[in-house]
């Protein structure tokens, strides 16, 4: 078995004695892979990312065993700095993602000039050195599982190399509606929708994305779309309609060109074992100690309340507009000034790029706006925290009173599904229909449009109100729907559902 991502299960950086250290990464796939351990007998094909990886990369012909880290064994590939600017930055993070989250602003951008077909080019050429680094690791009638949006076109032109294979596509972003999917240049929609067809099974996190995704190839492609129901773009405020088939049932298929793809259904839920074991360990209860203090005591002598949110600095997870909501609370509701802490940890991502760094900034500056605002000599409204650190996050988890959760679109987001699994004494969620996890998590759940500002202050109003019993209680169900699907039958699922 192969997996293939961009982003591998480990990184490499220089110590300063000059020894090059290993640090496993985190994420579904992580875990969902090490948890069936090294009998899977699978190879992780992923690009050097960093000088580090590089390093890595080179000093081990690319074959890098990360026995030491609890990992498989991992093949990096050093592509030329140029191809994987243009791959990266330039097409996979600023055109895919962005059109995926349907995050631009139009009236502006995209702009599809000479810039991006050399864009386009690199990341040809970038899928292209994916595909013959599988082709050539690859045994025969090997399964190999290709990851997001990165490696769009690695199942065609892999299929194209070697048609023994079996290939599975995983999308862990949403997917965007026809018709906005339909600005990108009519040539690149088609290579990308194509090139995931090359797979026998492409799948998402949710029926809305799959469904989404089938719609794409019918109107772009032309594409004979059959089962999974009417594309339906407005599926997720409701939660799963009764009309929704189990995840396991989902049956949509897509054929073009004479060949037939099937669509799958996937939700990834936390691992609950992991986390309620690392959230008791010492260095979180240290930082659980730390954030009461930083939290304190309101004027009654009481501690106050705490709402979380964690998240990396991400232009989709929309905290801007989370902040915005928690100063309207403030404002219109002045009980809670001096009373409620926000807790808000936004971890540094994707910094090459100058949109992520301004999106950093105005964090920031709206966060200080606030603190100025209603800030007093004993009482700091938002602790805004950038350094990541995974358990400080555990223990705000642990503590909170209310988590937000409000992205603008989100494949699943997992911190909705982790709070519930950790929290202490219940944590009421406030969560954006339009996150993949609402569909599951809907019935207990404030849910909000992460564009109105004035219905997520007044839901961030209600869930500090909440009763603590009927809190515990609707935590208590969160947690067991979260942990439904954990990593390692997220990953089994996929690769028993692969045809063949
Ligand atoms: C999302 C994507 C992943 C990606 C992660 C972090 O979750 O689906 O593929 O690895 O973001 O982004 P980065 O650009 O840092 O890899």
């Amino acid at each position: 078995m192969l997996v293939a991502s961009n982003r591998g299960p480990v990184s490499y950086t220089r110590a300063e004695d000059g020894t090059l250290s290993a640090r496993r990464g985190g994420g579904g796939l992580v875990s969902g892979l090490s948890a069936i351990g090294p009998e899977a007998d699978a190879l992780w094909v992923c690009a050097a990312l960093g000088d580090g990886d590089r390093e890595a990369a080179r000093s081990a012909q690319g074959r890098l065993d990360t026995g030491d880290t609890g990992g498989q064994p991992v093949r990096m590939l050093d592509i030329p700095s140029g191809t994987f600017e243009a791959a990266y930055h330039g097409i996979a993070n600023s055109v895919l993602w962005f059109t995926h989250h349907m995050l631009y602003h139009t009236p502006l951008e995209p702009v599809f000039d000479e810039d991006f077909s050399g864009q386009w080019a690199g990341y040809e050429a970038y899928n292209a050195a994916f595909a013959d680094a599988l082709a050539q690791e690859a045994a025969d009638g090997a399964a190999v599982l290709v990851q997001d949006y990165h490696l769009a076109l690695v199942p065609g032109m892999l299929r194209a190399r070697r048609p023994d294979l079996r290939i599975g596509h995983f999308s862990h972003t949403p997917w965007a509606p026809a018709d906005y999917f339909r600005l990108l240049p009519d040539d690149v929609a088609a290579q990308v929708l194509a090139g995931m067809l090359g797979a026998d099974r492409t799948a998402f996190l949710t029926a809305r994305w799959a469904r989404l995704f089938a719609e794409c190839c019918a109107r772009v492609l032309g594409a004979t779309v059959e089962g999974g129901g009417p594309p339906r773009e407005d599926a997720a405020p409701e939660g799963l309609s009764s009309d929704d088939a189990a995840p396991e049932d989902f049956s949509l298929t897509v054929t073009y060109e004479g060949r037939t793809t099937h669509v799958g259904v996937h939700p990834l839920g936390a691992d609950g074992d992991f986390l309620r074991e690392r959230a008791h360990r010492s260095d979180v209860a240290d930082r659980l100690a730390q954030l009461r203090d930083q939290v304190g005591t309101g004027p009654d002598g009481a501690p106050r309340r705490v709402l979380v949110r964690v998240d990396r600095t991400e232009l989709s997870k929309n905290i801007v507009r989370g902040l915005y909501a928690y100063r309207r609370l403030l404002a219109d509701r002045p009980e809670w000034r001096e009373r409620v802490v926000h807790l808000a940890f936004a971890y540094p991502s994707r910094q090459d790029l100058a949109v992520y760094r301004d999106y950093t900034a105005e964090v920031s500056r709206v966060a200080e706006e606030i603190n100025r605002e209603f800030g007093t000599g004993g009482w700091t409204p938002v602790v805004l925290h950038v350094k990541d650190d995974f358990a400080r996050s555990l223990a705000a988890y642990r503590m909170a009173d209310v988590a937000l959760v409000n992205p603008v679109r989100d494949g699943m987001n997992l911190v909705a599904k982790e709070v519930p699994v950790v929290s202490d004494a219940g944590c009421v969620l406030v969560l954006s229909r339009e996150a993949g996890a609402h569909e599951e998590l809907a019935p207990d759940v404030l849910s909000v449009n992460p564009f109105d500002v004035r219905e997520t202050a007044a839901a961030l109003h209600s869930a500090l109100e909440a009763d603590p019993a009927d809190r515990a209680e609707r935590t208590r169900r969160l947690a067991a729907t979260a942990t439904s699907r954990p990593p390692a039958r997220w990953f089994l699922d996929q690769l028993e559902a692969l045809p063949g």
